[in-house]
């Protein structure tokens, strides 16, 4: 890129920049705060909620009315992160925050997890799948720990939804399950996207797409990692690959979903989306970063 191209690409950016600062000071309308709508309180759950962006998706829930679950692997981290969206709410504002344990990567946690939300709220309205790991940092990329990434990220958020599925609650405005994914994911993005001609296309067409594809995919990732050949196969997303691929499944699955998701009766509707941190909004199997939908 010339220095006129670089000028133009930065002006853009600040440009987006000015706008998303913007767009985030705007308050919802009336008509768009559904929740107001629910009694009792709507329930929320944020996994991996006592720091960073789930902490932060848990205390805009809790101002914003709803009845937040922040969940945490560890007890005291997840109860501290309760009490202070509880001490640090504005004095008029009347957060509701209760904390419970949940480990993603663990089958019986997220098995008692849901029996828990089922007896005490009876199901929920909102899952914010945010809980995620990435090990490598700047210019790093090593698949070391890319069984621990994929578990936690792919199939803790695939293991949520299954299981919260079933205890999305009916409501005239829908439930929404919203996954924190990432750009490095794109299917099919001009950069880090998938080098495997095949596989690529296989995952971008909904015809195809299915859970055995993607765990097919992932198979075959961690087996050549297991080989020392995920590198040098040029098969994968070239950057932190197995995050990547870890998001890449995640923004497959909940394309999957949404579709399965599309069919159910009025009433019942789950709306379904993945976002790079930034904003999201509720539509169906969309894929949105700083406040826009991008394409998958
Ligand atoms: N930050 C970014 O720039 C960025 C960009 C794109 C996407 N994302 C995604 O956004 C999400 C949050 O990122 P972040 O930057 O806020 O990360 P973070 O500060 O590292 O927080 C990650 C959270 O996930 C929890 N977690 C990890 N493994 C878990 C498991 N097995 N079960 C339950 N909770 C678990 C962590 O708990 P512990 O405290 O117990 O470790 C922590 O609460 C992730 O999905 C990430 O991939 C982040």
């Amino acid at each position: 890129m010339g220095k006129k191209g670089k000028e133009a690409a930065r002006e853009r950016r600040e440009q987006r920049r000015r706008e998303v600062t913007l767009l985030r000071a705007l308050p919802y309308e009336p008509r768009q705060r559904w929740w107001d709508h629910v009694s009792p309180r709507a329930v929320a759950v944020v996994t991996g909620a006592n720091r960073g962006i789930g902490f932060e998706a848990a205390r805009q829930l809790a101002l914003h009315g709803l009845h937040v679950v922040l969940t945490s692997r560890d007890a005291a981290r997840g109860q501290d992160a309760a009490e202070r969206i509880r001490a640090e709410a504005p004095g008029d504002v009347c957060v509701s925050v209760e904390w419970r344990q949940l480990d993603v990567a663990d089958a019986a946690s997220v098995e008692a997890f849901a029996a828990w939300a089922a007896e005490t709220h009876g199901g929920i309205h909102v899952l914010v799948n945010n809980a995620g790991v990435n090990f490598n940092k700047g210019p790093d990329n090593s698949a070391e720990f890319a069984e621990q990434v994929i578990e936690t990220n792919y199939y803790g958020t695939k293991r949520m939804i299954d299981a919260m599925v079933p205890l999305m609650k009916p409501s005239p405005y829908g439930a929404r399950i919203v996954n924190v994914s990432s750009r490095l994911g794109r299917v099919n993005g001009r950069r880090n996207r998938i080098g495997d001609a095949v596989i690529r296309d296989q995952v971008s067409n909904d015809d195809c797409l299915s859970e055995q594809l993607i765990d097919e995919m992932i198979m075959k990732f961690l087996e050549q990692v297991r080989q020392g050949t995920w590198s040098s196969s040029n098969q994968w997303p070239q950057m932190y690959t197995d995050y990547s691929v870890s998001k890449l499944s995640v923004n497959a699955y909940t394309r999957l979903m949404s579709r399965r998701l599309s069919d159910r009766p009025e009433g019942q509707n789950i709306y379904m989306n993945c976002f790079c941190p930034g904003w999201e909004q509720g539509t169906t199997g969309k894929f949105f970063a700083e406040r826009r939908e991008i394409s998958f």
